[in-house]
């Protein structure tokens, strides 16, 4: 054993006992005749003391070499109240050097100022630092938490393939070439939605798997072309029971890995609701300045903007920011009418409020009996900042929801240290595709349109609801899923809505739908997404940072270079041609 205690262990009632330490140099210090050295393993740090008699064997140390000490534990003269081991330090009487380090590209501490992609092309050393170790160590708490509770409660981890079929989650597929079956591919899984479903035909139950799913999307701060799901599926329970063991597992997981109490049942909006409100379907309700509708004021408005909006029966809202009216200059105001219109607005009201009136480049397009309704319908003060946007329904909510976050992020509204967790209900069922002109699956095709809304699939399409929730912490989509179809004939009917044709539902779902023939249980279930869940937990900004060996924005690792070109005879086995 060449340790018998971590470093960031030592303590007062360690004082006189001898150990053996191991780890990093984190830093050194000559004092005179003395050299203190800061050793570092993944538990913390403690203060080695050399006397004289080793100040040859330690000209050589630099940081991070490895080494293996021996030595007592004193109690220290000047304790440092800012390390965990500050009070004690180990005076030692035997050195080793395990090992030399070049100095390194990036500084291994808390802060850095490297750049990610030097980070990520070192990321070994990266994930040395010990910021990013504590995240990895909550990455791992939070899927044992996660685990225990749902082994708890019955669930049976069943591994699915990676080589697969195409999954319908309505990203692009990262593709395999097959060497047996030239010209043909698997799929990498954008999730295991068609495996689990299977499971609970086989009569499973209750499953769970962290799933590593992939999917070729453009990249973001939460989104990973390879990312982890703990995905879920169960059958037999309704809607609300999937929802409560879901919480329970969230409460469960916040107190034990977070030190915090959280109150279930969650908030619940409908989708329109989160909507209206947030104008977002992942609402971010730590902080209000919420949408009000203020479409009915402007009935009768002079002002051609609003009369085309109420004419094709469009929304009219606004946001109110309160005490914000007197630093909004010109170019601040320019800033958030190009924001507003990159969220797909076509323009941008802005207003100022004074006692009574109202100031800005739209205020004569205004009546006053319109002033005076907007005073008392938004409850304004002076000084406060009035924002409006009018369009459509669906883009006037969203360009007003992004400006909301938008000011909202710029105000520190948004606590990193406060968790609220809602769940979104009642999603449509469809979402209109203006690129591809026609209606596409709002979650994916195997999700229950509600039961009352079945009439509706014959005469309107945009009205009919699923039953299909999302879980939302802090703005962010933490997980989706819904009770499924277990109806062939329902499940055929939605692929044909969906422009699928008889030959492509075989070609893509044969399997599927010939296995909904053999008595399907009613079953549904959702995937969290895990990246997302220690994103927030740990306090990060990306994803990556809790990723051990993450892609970079273009999707490539820095590290290992991948994607890269592949070997010649590679690719003759696997009967491609590259053209370009
Ligand atoms: P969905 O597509 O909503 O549902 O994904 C579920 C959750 O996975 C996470 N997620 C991602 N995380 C990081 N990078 C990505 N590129 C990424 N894409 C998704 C999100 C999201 O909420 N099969 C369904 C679930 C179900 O119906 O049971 C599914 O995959 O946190």
């Amino acid at each position: 054993m060449l340790r018998t205690i971590e470093n960031g262990k030592l303590r007062l009632e360690h004082v006189g006992q001898s150990v053996e330490l191991v780890g990093w140099v984190a830093k050194k210090r000559n004092f005179g005749q003395l050299v203190f050295i800061d050793l570092r393993d993944r538990t913390g740090i403690c203060q080695l003391v050399f006397d004289e008699s080793f100040s040859e064997k330690t000209k050589s140390i630099r940081n991070e070499y490895v080494l293996h000490v021996k030595g007592s534990v004193h109690q220290r003269k000047d304790a440092n109240p800012d390390l965990a081991t500050g009070e004690v330090e180990v005076l030692v009487t035997e050195l080793e050097i395990i090992n030399s380090a070049k100095t390194t590209p990036l500084i291994i501490a808390d802060e850095t100022d490297a750049l990610e992609d030097t980070r990520m092309q070192y990321r070994y050393l990266d994930l040395r630092r010990p910021i990013m170790q504590k995240r990895l160590m909550m990455r791992h708490a939070i899927t044992r938490s996660m685990r225990d509770y749902l082994d708890h409660q019955d669930f049976i981890e069943i591994e699915t393939p990676m080589l697969g079929k195409s999954t319908p989650e309505g990203a692009r597929d990262y593709l395999v070439p097959s060497r047996v079956h030239p010209g043909q591919f698997y799929a990498l899984p954008q999730s295991p939605q068609l495996y689990k479903q299977l499971l609970m035909i086989s009569g499973f139950e209750r499953y769970y798997q962290f799933a590593r799913c992939f999917r070729d999307e453009d990249l973001r701060a939460d989104r990973q072309t390879d990312f982890t799901q703990v995905d879920i599926e169960t059958s037999f329970l309704s809607e609300v029971e999937i929802q409560t063991m879901m919480e329970e597992m969230m409460v469960k997981l916040m107190k034990e890995v977070k030190g915090i109490d959280i109150q279930a049942p969650f908030p619940r909006l409908t989708y329109e609701q989160a909507m209206n409100r947030f104008g977002s379907d992942k609402p971010d309700n730590r902080f209000g300045m919420e949408l009000q509708d203020i479409t009915d004021i402007f009935t009768n408005s002079s002002f051609k903007v609003f009369q085309n909006v109420i004419e094709s029966k469009g929304s009219i809202k606004a946001i109110v920011v309160p005490d914000f009216a007197q630093g909004l200059s010109r170019k601040k105001q320019d800033a958030y009418t190009n924001y507003a219109k990159k969220n797909g607005a076509k323009g941008l009201v802005i207003l100022k409020a004074d006692e009574k009136d109202l100031t800005g480049s739209a205020r004569k397009f205004l009546s006053d009996e319109e002033v005076q309704n907007l005073f008392e319908r938004l409850e304004l003060k002076a000084n406060d900042a009035v924002f409006i946007v009018s369009d459509t329904w669906l883009k006037t909510c969203t360009a007003l929801g992004a400006l909301r976050n938008q000011i909202g992020s710029q105000l520190g509204l948004k606590k990193k240290n406060e968790f609220s967790f809602l769940w979104v209900i009642d999603f449509p069922m469809f979402e209109w595709s203006e690129e591809e002109q026609r209606y596409q699956a709002c979650h994916h095709p195997f999700t229950q349109p509600k039961a009352e809304d079945i009439p509706l699939l014959d005469t309107d399409l945009s009205k009919v609801k699923a039953n299909a929730y999302d879980i939302i912490l802090n703005g962010y989509e933490l997980g989706g899923g819904s009770l499924r179809i277990h109806d062939n004939q329902l499940q055929k009917k939605i692929f044909e809505i969906l422009g699928l044709s008889d030959e492509e539902i075989r070609n893509k779902f044969g399997f599927f739908i010939d296995a909904f023939q053999y008595g399907t249980p009613p079953h549904g279930g959702l995937a969290f997404g895990l990246d997302r869940i220690a994103m927030i937990l740990s306090e990060s900004d990306s994803i990556r940072d809790v990723i051990a060996f993450p892609k970079n924005a273009s999707a490539s690792d820095p590290m290992s270079k991948a994607p890269s070109n592949v070997d010649p005879k590679q690719l003759e086995e696997l009967h491609i041609e590259i053209t370009k």
